[in-house]
């Protein structure tokens, strides 16, 4: 059988053969399938991007249809269970679980950049203290590459790599600080004795006490949702951090215009949004209307589908078992009803099944963080300090990859045609 695909021109009578690659035809084939000279050619029209591969990737595996997630070839699963997050993050930057010298080097870089510049201080007391965290993160993280020059050389390994290190140690700075701010709190300094979690624990909660001592169950809990959120291949903010990274735009500016991609409540803002629809449910009682509202597309069930799995996403169910354990030590989020009893009556609903709308990572992590103290503004924060991870590691393969280049779509035009301009007392 050949691995080709024949294409025929009804236009010309023409007959073309394209080989396939990795089940992928490339798109610019079809430029050369012309009615004359002067035809542009064809394009392929694909309003985001449902089904165009946008480049070849080696570090995210996601089988929608099985719900198989896997970071490098390791299933998420035995990550979650077995692994720490700056192991993962080090497993998804340079390829391979490191040695224990190897993770030792690597803990002491991302725990010896943690420090930020006293002048982003400055830059937080702009915001009004009730500003939302995800627009103080993405506007700190902007502020942050005119503090690091050399950072534009983004085609030198060697710099590339000190700012992927600077970035992942400042990540949870700036959040614990945008926490703070919001607080009114005194921003708390890094303490590198502690663990990457334990720190930002430290940086959050830290009071009056000498010394913070973090519980090791929360520590644990927010370990492995940063695993799990750590990378999720080519979703919308990836997507977005290589097309400006592509512009060989510096690490700092790529990472706040894919936090601006996440903030959305389709995307990472979705934690935020189960959680205020778990409140206006309010009660078990209203959670049938609810589900209704839904089916009749007056509202979203938020948490739920997502456009690459179309089974239970392997994240929600590692996360949902996470929750028993938080709450054992917490005490039960009394919204955990009302979302078990959303989930069972829609996982049974045709509505839902028809369309393989399963809940996705964001339908539980919203309760652990409430539980944790969290406000809802800040979960998508949350989930932008482990994704800074996965940005970088796609922004870093999208800069070595020869295949790449500028990203930039076409488009079909279908605006007026040439017209003479009218002056305003004709119009
Ligand atoms: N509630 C109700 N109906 C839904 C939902 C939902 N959450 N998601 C999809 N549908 C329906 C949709 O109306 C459509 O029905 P029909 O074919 O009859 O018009 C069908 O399912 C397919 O939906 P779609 O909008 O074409 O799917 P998509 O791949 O474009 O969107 C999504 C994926 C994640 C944006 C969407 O499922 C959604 O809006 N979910 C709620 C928000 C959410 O939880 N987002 C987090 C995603 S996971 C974490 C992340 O990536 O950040």
């Amino acid at each position: 059988m050949a691995d080709t695909l024949t294409v025929k021109d009804n236009r010309t009578g023409k007959e073309f053969e394209i080989a396939i690659t990795d089940g992928t035809i490339p798109a610019d084939v079809f430029r050369g399938m012309k009615v004359d000279d002067d035809d542009f050619g064809l394009m392929v029209y694909d309003p985001a991007f449902k089904n165009t591969a946008s480049c070849r990737s080696a570090i995210t595996l996601i089988d929608g249809d099985k719900g198989i997630l896997r970071y490098r070839g390791y299933p998420i699963e035995q990550l979650a269970e077995q692994s720490t997050f700056p192991e993962v993050a080090y497993l998804l930057l340079w390829g391979e679980l490191p040695s224990q010298t190897e993770l030792e080097g690597w803990i002491n870089d991302i725990t010896h950049h943690t420090y930020v510049h006293q002048y982003l201080i400055r830059g937080m007391e702009g915001f009004k203290w009730d500003a939302h965290a995800m627009g103080k993160l993405v506007s700190l993280l902007g502020t942050l590459s005119t503090f690091y020059e050399s950072s534009k050389n983004v085609r030198d390994p060697k710099i590339r790599r000190e700012h992927i290190i600077r970035i992942i140690a400042k990540m949870p700075t700036i959040a614990a600080w945008c926490f703070r701010h919001m607080q009114g709190k005194p921003y708390i300094y890094p303490d590198n004795e502690l663990s990457y979690v334990g720190n930002f624990m430290n940086m959050l909660f830290r009071m009056a006490e000498p010394r913070y001592k973090p519980s090791p169950v929360i520590e644990r809990a927010l370990d492995v949702l940063f695993i799990l959120h750590a990378d999720h291949e080519q979703n919308c903010s990836t997507s977005a951090a290589r097309a400006v990274g592509s512009a060989e735009t510096d690490p700092y500016c790529s990472l706040a215009a894919a936090s601006a991609a996440l903030y959305g409540p389709l995307h990472g803002g979705a934690n935020e949004a189960v959680l205020r629809m778990l409140r206006e449910i309010g009660s078990l009682d209203n959670v049938p209307s609810f589900i209704e509202g839904v089916k009749k597309r007056e509202r979203r069930l938020m948490g739920f589908g997502h456009r690459v799995y179309k089974n239970y996403d392997p994240r929600a169910r590692i996360i949902k078992q996470l929750a028993h354990e938080v709450f054992a030590e917490t005490g039960k989020n009394p919204l955990l009803a009302i979302a078990l009893e959303l989930e069972k009556i829609a996982l049974n609903d045709d509505f839902f099944v028809e369309r393989k709308l399963y809940p996705n990572v964001d339908f539980y992590s919203g309760l652990i963080y409430q539980s944790i103290g969290f406000p809802v503004e800040f979960f998508p924060v949350l989930f932008a300090i482990p994704r800074a991870v996965g940005w970088l590691a796609q922004w870093q393969e999208m800069l070595e990859d020869p295949e790449q280049k500028i990203a930039r779509p076409r488009q079909i035009y279908i605006g007026a045609d040439e017209r003479a301009y009218v002056p305003i007392d004709k119009r």
